[in-house]
């Protein structure tokens, strides 16, 4: 709830700082046009609801983040999270500034703070305040590009939102200076004329701005105190809890980090220097920091609310938790189960794949049946071989189908759908996936009818949902895949073929997304670990038993294999 409310008011802040830049921006048409667009932004801005929403995000931000300083145990953070703090922290030190000869002087005194005022004071009177306000400006953007970026590269619109902030991320400021420079020019012009500039200036009365100068003066102090405050309270706790001792975490390569209770796992981790897997940050979202507790596990304290979601979803074992929501009380041997390698992008706005999104995908999980007993009777070479066919015939199947085959897993195939075209044509590619490989096995048995005592068989589970997907992995066996609770369903659908002897078994979720009517195969509701509720299925004997319900979708392969609207590179 807190990092949503940080989240949401920090977009409306966000909102309110580039309606003010393109303000400023509307200085490249004329002054005039800039006022006249100022009326519009203090329209909004200051009406009732406007001040509301403005005023009421500003604190609630501002103490969210005081809150969020007080929780962390060190400083020892990754770079952008402390450059992000950085430049948070300044931003009211210089906002005062502006806040005063802006607002505050027009609500209490009436004093006009149009655009040929502001310049007037800023560009002309005072330009070392100007110039701190262009540091004002760059530094309240960037803050908030920084925070939208590390919100969005976890999301799957990542890849459409990014190339867009790349593009209006520098733009904005830019167009907001260049603006703000010409009307520099302007008002430089007429304030040749000391009549015109002795009417501006005098705005307000000296004692009016000895006045205004004790009010920022107490403000500046107000804010101080509450930083230092925040970090006396940081210090009063360490001190408390060094008293109560220290807890000793047992890392696996033999290393150990003493760290003072109420320190989470990855604030151990990142603090010891220790490589830790944390694509969400620490905000609880992406499980990729979970760690499994070996010996010390029953001093565990319960988890949170937030925390017991997660692993639910994953259906972890009990001594499996998030080092980002763990505060061990007691000694623990920890051991992060994902590599550290997923790491952040090299680049501010450069792509990486490493970085992770959340994304709604099709996930296909195949495998072949009683194949163990059938490479006990034959020669490995010959083993190689048929397993060789088998994955060539089904790559192409996942592949013409839209497709992307994630790994081969001994005889089994793991296939992601919808990577690129999202999670309901990736459902239709997925069910056309399912039926265009039990056609290749088909043609498969066919063709090795002579090398086979008995046809080859094969089981299939697909089924839908939020994944993470990224590149994980080490070295050379690094790739993208996708993990999380949607493929957990999917191997164990994949599973359950063997139960109901049929070849396919596909989660409604999955045909509802695709649109396509299954309601003539038998259903269950099946318990899923992790489950609230039972997942409904559809049991279906053959996959080719799909193709008068798959008729309907234009993109289902012909059985030549071909698709026959558009071809396979028109579709990627
Ligand atoms: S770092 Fe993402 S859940 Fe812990």
């Amino acid at each position: 709830m807190l990092q949503r409310l940080r989240l949401v008011s920090g977009l409306v802040l966000l909102t309110f700082v580039a309606t003010h830049l393109l303000n400023h921006s509307l200085g490249l048409v004329s002054l005039e046009a800039a006022n006249a667009g100022r009326v519009w932004f203090v329209a909004f801005w200051r009406h009732p609801l406007g001040t509301t929403l403005l005023y009421g995000s500003w604190l609630t931000h501002f103490t969210l983040v005081l809150w969020a300083l007080y929780q962390r145990r060190h400083l020892r953070i990754p770079r952008w999270e402390i450059l992000r703090l950085t430049l948070g922290l300044l931003i009211p030190s210089l906002l005062l500034q502006h806040i005063f000869g802006t607002r505050v002087q027009h609500e209490t005194w009436g004093v006009e703070d149009d655009y040929t005022r502001q310049v007037l004071f800023y560009w002309v009177l005072n330009p070392s305040v100007g110039v701190e306000q262009v540091a004002l400006l760059s530094i309240v953007w960037l803050h908030g590009c920084l925070g939208l970026y590390y919100w969005l590269r976890v999301k799957r619109w990542r890849r459409w939102t990014l190339p867009g902030l790349r593009l209006v991320g520098p733009l904005v400021p830019i167009l907001a200076l260049l603006g703000f420079a010409d009307m520099g020019q302007e008002i430089g012009a007429l304030a040749a004329d000391p009549l015109w500039i002795a009417q501006g200036a005098m705005a307000v009365s000296p004692e009016v701005a000895a006045t205004i100068d004790r009010l920022k003066n107490g403000a500046y102090g107000l804010y101080v105190g509450s930083v230092l405050a925040v970090f006396g309270a940081r210090r009063v706790r360490t001190i408390l809890q060094q008293r109560k001792g220290v807890v000793c975490l047992d890392y696996p390569n033999g290393r150990q980090v003493l760290i003072t209770p109420g320190t989470t796992v990855l604030e151990a981790s990142r603090g010891a220097g220790i490589p830790h897997a944390s694509l969400c940050g620490g905000r609880g979202r992406c499980s990729t920091c979970r760690t499994r507790v070996g010996a010390g596990s029953e001093t565990l304290p319960e988890p949170s609310a937030d925390e017991a979601r997660v692993l639910r979803r994953l259906g972890t074992a009990p001594n499996v938790r998030l080092a980002c929501q763990l505060r061990p009380t007691a000694d623990l041997a920890v051991f992060p189960l994902l590599p550290p390698t997923s790491a952040l992008p090299a680049g501010l706005f450069g792509p990486s794949a490493a970085a992770g999104t959340e994304q709604e995908i099709a996930v296909l999980f195949a495998d072949l049946r009683a194949f163990t007993r059938f490479a006990e009777h034959r020669l490995p070479y010959d083993v190689v071989f048929v397993l060789n066919q088998y994955f060539t015939a089904m790559g192409g199947a996942i592949e013409r189908t839209g497709g992307r085959v994630d790994k081969f897993i001994g005889d089994g195939i793991m296939a992601l759908f919808g990577l690129e075209s999202g999670s309901v044509q990736g459902c239709r590619d997925a069910l056309a996936g399912a039926l265009e490989m039990a056609r290749a096995l088909e043609q498969l048995n066919q063709t090795l009818r002579h090398e086979l005592k008995e046809p080859l068989r094969m089981g299939i589970g697909i089924h839908a949902g939020q994944v993470i997907v990224g590149e994980m992995g080490h070295g050379r066996a690094r790739a993208l895949t996708a993990i999380g609770d949607a493929v957990n369903t999917a191997s164990r659908l994949e599973s359950l073929t063997k139960e109901y002897a049929s070849q396919l078994v596909v989660s409604d979720e999955v045909a509802s997304q695709a649109g396509v009517d299954l309601s003539s195969f038998p259903s269950y509701e099946i318990e899923i670990r992790g489950r609230v509720r039972p997942l409904s299925i559809r049991v279906i004997a053959n996959a080719r038993d799909l193709e008068p319900a798959l008729a309907v979708l234009t993109r289902v392969p012909t059985t030549s294999g071909q698709l026959p609207s558009e071809s396979q590179a028109d579709r990627r």
